[in-house]
């Protein structure tokens, strides 16, 4: 294990982007906050916030879960017997519900606008938390009648329409767990997160526009019903119109369900325990099965509404708009349950950033007046590219705030985002975490002092540190693995189904010492600012997605040509890094240009096209250790021109 941990630390430590940061670190120029930004923060002297907070956690965690009602008080607000599954808030009675609709209800945030959403087309909704309330009363109904029951899980998967969170808020609410699958992924994929899930409801759309064309989610979702034996029941939201085939007895209109006298009346909020799972949340790791993360209703609604509000800055007047999709984490804590919570106004946008232009999103900050945008660095690299012209047609001055996530950003694009969309003077909360953290970990806050290209430094509460391989702290500006010292409520409480894999994959490494394990190498420098290298495992972010390499191999290997395979991220300008494949092919099959193409079509109809790598080469071997170990380093190396380093454990 050791060696192969040094292999790892020795590969991220030589890539580029250490290289990067050595020279980001050196030159860092320090962005001290406006006065002005500092006397409008909820929090005005963070040092002071974040120093009580990790001097007594639990007591910090108990005064900020003030903030939302509970049905019952929790009897113990942490229990740590059972470590690495750690409870929260034991014994409090809440539903996530209960904080982002019920309560709004009885205030005047009844008649604010929860959802202010654009559709690609040009069709525009909104929903006040009233109509958001009673549109999910009604789905909770027919969910209900249709047989679905507390603990029960629920597939959804759809493009980025409303619909999208009042069916997540549906299942909530009746104490389903859902799972919500991105609708970039492939028919094989969905049916492999269904079976996992064991999901008998499926929810899905006819059609999402992406760049004035349709996504057929109907059809892939046909597919995938197909592969998958356990759906009984589809419920078909229609967006586009378009024809699809319904199955007698198995598929339902959505607003045939809604019509229906069963769908009227409240239907009253499941009580749950704080501990019971509120979603089951795909990820990739570093083997082929895609891991279902499990978060609560208890510990995570704190979470993710507390970092929001204090990383954000939330405001009763501010229109938020949190550009990922809510098929991904970032879109469940921030799009979905966090502004919710707080009785924030979102903006959602269905389509793509540069369709019909490049000027798409720079007008809907214009005509929805956008004061807080929060995005990921592929997409301020991709629309920076367009030029300068695009954006400065537009009337951005409503922007406050911008956020930034999903991978580390580069200095140039740091300063064109604040320089050309943050009029040059915009704090930028670049946030680091994960699927597993459940909510923003390493952060600023707008009152924080920020250096371009460091995540700066761990919210209040949280305890995060760089080590080495026993677990000591790294000298300053060393790189190490990043790791958690103590719980936090929002943290993935398992794996669905596979509670080993959980204690493997992120406690075994620091047992002892009780460390969760991240994943990413990262740096600390004397001022004690977090610099994030990147992953040390096997995940490779790609326009800010996570993927495995063990999944895209499998997607390969599983292709009657491919013998075997290998992957790697390869660095790339635009979109952080691209998938370089290589492959063995079988006796009897011969490389040639048109079967690399059949390879890339296979992946994507195995992944979806996120996954689909940049380059598919054919090779005669692949460099192993003896122990069989495919050695990813060198192939690295090879193809960025470096050295090869260590090779002895290479077999040939
Ligand atoms: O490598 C880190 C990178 O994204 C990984 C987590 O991916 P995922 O679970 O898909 O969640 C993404 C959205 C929260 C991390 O292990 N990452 C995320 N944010 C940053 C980042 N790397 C550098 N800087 C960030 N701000």
């Amino acid at each position: 294990m050791a060696t192969q941990h040094d292999d790892v630390m020795a590969e991220s430590a030589s890539t580029d982007r250490s290289a990067e940061v050595d020279a980001m670190a050196a030159s860092a120029k320090s962005y001290v906050p406006d006065d002005s930004v500092v006397e409008a923060a909820h929090i005005k002297d963070y040092d002071a916030f974040r120093r009580a907070a990790n001097e007594d956690i639990e007591a910090f965690w108990a005064e900020q879960a003030q903030a939302l009602e509970w049905y019952a008080p929790w009897e113990q607000l942490l229990d740590r017997s059972d470590a690495p599954f750690y409870k929260w808030f034991v014994g409090g009675k809440t539903n996530i519900v209960l904080n982002a609709l019920d309560r709004h209800q009885k205030t005047a945030t009844r008649n604010k606008l929860a959802f202010v959403w654009e559709g690609e087309n040009g069709d525009r909704r909104t929903l006040s938390y009233f109509a958001l309330d009673r549109e999910v009363d009604r789905f909770a109904n027919v969910l209900r009648s249709l047989g679905v029951r507390k603990g029960d899980t629920v597939t959804i998967y759809m493009g980025r329409v409303l619909e999208l969170p009042i069916a997540m808020l549906a299942c909530a609410k009746i104490g389903a767990i859902h799972s919500v699958v991105y609708g970039g992924f492939s028919a094989q994929a969905l049916a492999d997160r269904i079976a996992d899930a064991k999901s008998k409801m499926l929810i899905t759309q006819d059609g999402a526009w992406l760049r004035g064309k349709t996504v057929d989610l109907k059809d892939i979702a046909d597919e995938a019903a197909e592969k998958s034996p356990f759906v009984q029941t589809m419920i078909v939201y229609q967006r586009t119109g378009q024809a699809v085939t319904m199955q007698a007895a198995r598929d339902y209109w959505w607003h045939d369900l809604m019509a229906l006298p069963i769908a009227i009346g409240d239907s009253g909020t499941a009580v749950m325990e704080a501990e019971d799972p509120l979603f089951i949340l795909y990820t990739s790791g570093t083997t082929g099965k895609p891991k279902g993360l499990i978060h609560t209703h208890g510990g995570y609604q704190l979470y993710i509404s507390n970092t929001l509000k204090h990383v954000f800055d939330l405001k009763e007047e501010d229109r938020w708009w949190c550009a990922a999709d809510p098929g991904w984490i970032t879109g469940h804590s921030y799009i979905v349950y966090g502004p919710l919570i707080l009785g924030a106004t979102s903006f959602m946008y269905e389509g793509a950033p540069n369709y019909p232009y490049p000027n798409r999103w720079w007008q809907l900050v214009e005509n929805y007046g956008i004061n807080i945008l929060y995005t990921a660095p592929t997409a301020i690299r991709g629309l920076m590219r367009y030029g300068d012209a695009w954006p400065s047609r537009h009337d951005l001055s409503t922007l406050r705030l911008l956020g930034s996530v999903g991978e580390p950003i580069n200095p140039e694009a740091w300063r064109w985002y604040r320089d050309v969309i943050g009029r040059g003077k915009l704090p930028i909360m670049d946030t680091w975490w994960q699927t597993e953290t459940g909510g923003f970990m390493i952060t600023p806050v707008p009152a924080q002092t920020l250096k371009p290209g460091s995540a700066t430094k761990p919210y209040a509460g949280i305890i995060a540190d760089v080590v080495d391989e026993e677990g000591e702290s790294v000298a300053a500006n060393e790189d190490g693995y990043l790791v958690i010292k103590e719980p936090w409520p929002g943290m993935a409480r398992t794996i669905w189904g596979d509670p080993d894999r959980y204690v493997s994959q992120y406690w075994e490494k620091y047992r002892d010492k009780g460390y969760y394990l991240t994943g990413d190498a990262a740096r600390k420098d004397e001022e004690g600012f977090f610099w994030i290298i990147g992953r040390t495992d096997d995940v490779i972010k790609v326009s800010g997605y996570r993927l495995g390499t063990a999944e895209i191999e499998s997607a390969l290997v599983s292709h009657d040509a491919v013998a075997e395979s290998a992957c790697i991220g390869v660095p790339d300008e635009l979109r952080g890094n691209v998938i370089h494949a290589y492959v063995i092919l079988r006796d009897g099959y011969e490389g040639s240009e048109s079967l690399v193409k059949r390879l890339k079509q296979h992946v994507r109809e195995e992944m979806g096209p996120i996954a689909v790598p940049a380059e598919i080469e054919i090779v005669e071997s692949l460099p192993k250790t003896r122990s069989g170990k495919i050695m990813r380093r060198l192939l690295k190396a090879q193809v960025m021109g470096q050295p090869l380093g260590d090779t002895s454990t290479l077999q040939d």
